[in-house]
Formats: C-alpha cells, structure tokens, sequence
C-alpha cells in the first residue's frame, strides 16, 4: 500500500498520523513500512529524533532515484528523512517503483509538481482532517483540486484527527461527513485530542514506545486495522476487473460540494 498523507490544510494531524499510523501498521502487519519526510518543515524527521541536517541521503535523493538507505525507526519500521532545502526534482524518477512494503508520504500543507506526481502513484490519499469550519474548509479546497487535477475521489479516505467528543461542532461535522461519504471513505474511527500524541515527538518516538496504553495508541491501531483489512481484501480480489465503482461522491460532486460548504458554515455558526 501507498498512501500519500495529504491535506493542504496545515497543522490538521498529517504528520502526526505518519508516524503513529506508520508505526501501527508496521506492529499489525508483517511486512517493512517506510515513511517518507516529503516536507521541507523536515517535522516527521525531528518528531522521529533524528538529525534534520547533515543526512547523507534524504528525500532528494529518493525522488531522484539516487541509491541510499533508508533509516531504521523500530521494527519494520523506517525512514527517508527530509530535506530543508528540498528542490523540485528533475528529472523526477520512479521513486516508489522500487518500493517494497508500505510506504506512507507525508507531504507538506502545499500543491506542487511533487506533491501531484506522488499523489498520482499512490494507492489512497490518506486526509487528515479537524473537524471544525477552517478544517472543512480546507478539506473542500482539497476536494477541488483534486477535480482540478482528475484524482479520483474514491481514493480518497478521510481520517479525523485531533476530535474531541464533547465539542458540538466536532460531532456534527462528523456525522455531516458521514452522510456525505460513503463508509469506506471516512474511516469509521476517529484520532482523538491526546496529550500523549503531542508530547511524543519531545521524546523523539512514536505512541507505542511512548505511551502504549494511551488513546492515541489504540486510535492509530484502530485505523491501521481498518487500512490493513481493505488493502488485504483488495489484494485478495485484485485489480482493475473488480475495481471499486465510482462513488456517489463523484457522481454528484457539486451538489455535494455545495451542501458540504453549507454543513460547515452552519456548524461553525453553533
Ligand atoms: N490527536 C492529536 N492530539 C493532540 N495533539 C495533536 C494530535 N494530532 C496532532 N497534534 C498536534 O498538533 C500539531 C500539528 O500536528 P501535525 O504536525 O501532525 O500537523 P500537520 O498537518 O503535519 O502540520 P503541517 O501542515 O504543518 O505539516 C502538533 O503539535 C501535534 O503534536
Ligand atoms: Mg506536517
């Protein structure tokens, strides 16, 4: 499985969910998770306690296709680290090409040729998304440049992050986004607000070796089993013959676009 970790909004939980999604899937499954520090902030690198300057061979090397080792984080578990003065590379390789195992991207707040090229490669776009006005904002813009740039939406699986059950507008944006998207495409689960996920990256680890028994950790274990679960099951049925139809969401795009921006005017006005 591919998965580019994307929301154009910032701060919504992307590299957060790298790590502690990374680290789940490599303790469930059994086969090498590599994470890749796409954004030039270089925060998965030094949330992971590794050096953020200096690295011989970083994300600008894989892009290019340049030959390197990646970094081990745990078992199974490992690391391309960022670059600070990432470029745009050119030419642009086949970086996942080579890839074995599951590989999950964690891009910058940004649209760029990278992120465009990746985002083409890879098997789901993983969104994080905060559920209140600015974070359903942001999630449309996504939702229109995805259009823009003809990603099918069925890629899409949105994750909420950062929730917090008490909050109305939290609920209520959820239970908006699952009547407008099919199960499936919103995780049945959800990251919530956890001290414990905020202070790991002090500590330079992931949940589990922080905080095992935290909700951030039975969270991301949560979501990793749904992953896991589809990705074996599409394996099983494989390719394009079976392929998933379109979704609804697709089909009716602006209506639902529409309703969408008003769900999220009418929670952030409560
Ligand atoms: N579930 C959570 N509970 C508490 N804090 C969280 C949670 N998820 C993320 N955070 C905190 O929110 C901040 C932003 O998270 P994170 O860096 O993962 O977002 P991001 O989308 O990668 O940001 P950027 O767009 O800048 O790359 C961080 O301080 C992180 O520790
Ligand atoms: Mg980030």
């Amino acid at each position: 499985m591919r998965a580019l970790i994307y929301n154009q909004k910032g701060g919504c939980g992307k590299t957060t969910t790298a790590i502690n999604l990374g680290a789940a899937l490599a303790r469930l499954g059994d086969e090498a998770v590599t994470l890749v520090d796409l954004d030039p902030q270089t925060h998965l690198t030094a949330a992971l306690g590794r050096r953020t300057d200096g690295q011989a061979w970083t994300v600008t090397q894989w892009l290019a296709g340049a030959p390197g080792s990646t970094l081990p984080v745990s078992k199974r578990l490992f690391l391309v680290p960022g670059d600070c003065d990432a470029q745009e590379p050119r030419p642009f390789a086949d970086p996942l090409g080579g890839m074995d195992g599951t590989v999950l991207i964690d891009a910058p707040p940004v649209w760029n040729a990278t992120v465009a090229r990746l985002m083409a490669e890879c098997d789901i776009i993983l969104t994080p998304l905060e559920p209140d006005f600015l974070g359903m904002q942001g999630f449309n813009r996504l939702l229109q440049t995805m259009k823009k740039h003809g990603v099918p939406w069925s890629r899409l699986r949105i994750l909420v992050c950062r929730y917090v059950d008490r909050l109305s507008i939290h609920r209520e944006v959820r239970e908006r986004l699952g009547q407008l998207f099919r199960s499936g495409t919103l995780l049945p689960v959800v990251i919530r607000n956890s001290v414990r996920l905020a202070e790991a990256p002090g500590f330079g680890r992931h949940i589990f070796d922080h905080a095992p028994d935290s909700s951030g950790a039975s969270d991301y274990e949560a979501a990793a089993r749904l992953l896991l679960e589809e990705w074996r099951a599409r394996l099983g049925v494989q390719s394009s013959a079976v392929r998933r139809s379109r979704p609804e969401t697709e089909e009716k795009g602006n209506d639902r676009e529409e309703s969408f921006g008003e769900a999220a005017r009418r929670a952030a006005a409560q």
